[in-house]
C-alpha cells in the first residue's frame, strides 16, 4: 500500500494551563484550518511546500509566537529565527535574527534554493530578503506587545522573575517567564514518500539581542531525511540545542523506531540530560507513521492525513488526538 500524505503542524509547546479558554480556543480554531489549508499544498504539490506554508500562515496569524506574533528582546526589538529542510535532498535553509520581516520561513526557503549557504543572519539577512523581493513590515511591535513587554520586565526588576542567569535555573525558579514558547513547526510525508521539515520563532520575552535558539540550527529545531523521516521542535531553543532534538529523534527513526516511540525517547533524553517543562517535538517517519511528546503542559498540535475527514486538534496530553 502506498504512502498517506499527511501534514503535522505545531504551535509551540509550553505552559498553556496559564492562558484563558478564549485564547486557547483561538489556538485551536488556527491550527484547523491551517491544518486543512497546508494539507491542500501538500495533496497537489509537496511536503517541502506543504509545510513552508503551514509555517507561513501561522507566522501570519499573529496568535503564535512567530512572525507577526512574535515576542520582544530586552531590547524591544523582534528578532526570529527560522529553518526548513527537504528529507529527499537534505537541503536546509535558515536565517537568524531578522527583524523586519513577516515570513522568516520563506527567506529560510530562498536561502536553501538561491544561496550556497544554509544560514544567514541579521542585517545580511535582511538585505538579502530585499534583493529576493521580501518588502519589510512595520507592524511587528505593536501597543499591546509593548504593554506585555513591561508587564514581564517589571515583574523580573522586582525579582519576581529570575533571569539572565544560566536557563536551567530560569525555568526551574521561574517557569511562567517561558508561558509563551509558541514556537510554530510543521512536517509532512508526500505520496512519494518525500518528508520535510519547518519551523519559525520569536524566541522568547527578554531574550538578548543577538541570541539565536535552536530555531535555525540544523539538527536542533528541525531535521529532515528520507531515510529516516522529518522532526521539528519547540520549547526553550539553549535545552534543545544542547541535545540536538530533532536529530536525535530522526536517528531513532533511522534506526527503526516508529515516530511515536521517536519522539518518546528524545524528549526522555532531554528531560533526563538537562531537565523537565523544557520542549516537545513532533515527527513523521518514513513509513508515514507520525508521533509527538512533550515535558512542558501542553503543545498546540493539529494533524492531517488523507482519508480524514478533518484535522485533529489538541493542546493538553489529556485530550483526544485519534486519527484513524
Ligand atoms: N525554541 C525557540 C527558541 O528558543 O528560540
Amino acid at each position: 500500500m502506498g504512502i498517506k500524505p499527511l501534514i503535522f503542524i505545531h504551535g509551540g509547546a509550553g505552559n498553556y494551563r496559564l492562558f484563558s479558554e478564549e485564547a486557547l480556543q483561538r489556538r485551536r480554531v488556527l491550527l484547523n484550518e491551517i491544518a486543512v489549508k497546508s494539507f491542500e499544498v501538500l495533496i497537489s504539490k509537496s511536503a517541502l511546500d506543504a509545510v513552508e506554508y503551514a509555517v507561513k500562515l501561522m507566522e501570519d496569524s499573529g496568535a503564535f509566537n512567530a512572525g507577526l506574533g512574535s515576542v520582544l528582546t530586552l531590547n524591544k526589538r523582534v528578532e526570529m529565527d527560522a529553518g526548513i529542510m527537504d528529507g529527499k535532498t537534505l537541503n536546509v535553509g535558515a536565517v537568524a535574527c531578522i527583524s523586519n520581516f513577516g515570513n522568516p520561513i520563506s527567506i529560510a526557503r530562498r536561502i536553501m534554493e538561491e544561496t550556497d549557504h544554509i544560514l544567514i543572519a541579521g542585517v545580511s539577512a535582511e538585505r538579502l530578503a530585499e534583493f529576493f523581493g521580501f518588502k519589510p513590515d512595520s507592524s511587528l511591535i505593536t501597543e499591546e506587545k509593548l504593554e506585555r513587554f513591561k508587564k514581564v520586565y517589571d515583574a523580573w526588576i522586582k525579582g519576581e522573575r529570575k533571569r539572565m542567569l544560566k536557563i536551567r535555573e530560569i525555568v526551574m525558579s521561574s517557569p511562567d517567564l517561558f508561558n509563551f514558547l509558541d514556537t510554530v513547526g510543521a512536517v509532512a510525508i508526500d505520496s512519494d514518500g518525500n518528508v520535510a521539515s519547518a519551523v519559525s520563532t520569536g524566541g522568547y520575552w527578554l531574550k538578548l539581542p543577538g541570541r539565536i535558539g535552536d530555531v535555525p540550527l540544523v539538527g536542533c529545531g528541525f531535521y529532515a531525511d528520507n531515510e529516516a523521516g522529518a522532526a521539528s521542535a519547540s520549547g526553550v531553543g539553549e535545552a534543545i540545542a544542547k541535545v540536538t532534538l530533532s536529530k536525535m529523534c530522526c536517528d531513532f527513526m533511522r534506526n527503526g523506531f516508529s515516530a511515536q516511540e521517536a519522539c518518546e525517547k528524545a524528549i526522555a533524553v532531554l528531560t533526563r540530560r538537562i531537565g523537565d517543562n523544557t520542549a516537545g517535538i513532533i515527527a513523521v517517519d518514513k513509513t508515514g507513521g507520525y508521533g509527538f511528546a512533550f515535558n512542558t503542559a501542553g503543545m498546540c498540535r493539529s494533524i492531517f492525513i488523507e482519508g480524514m475527514e478533518k484535522p485533529a486538534v489538541a493542546i493538553f496530553p489529556e485530550e483526544p488526538f485519534i486519527v484513524d
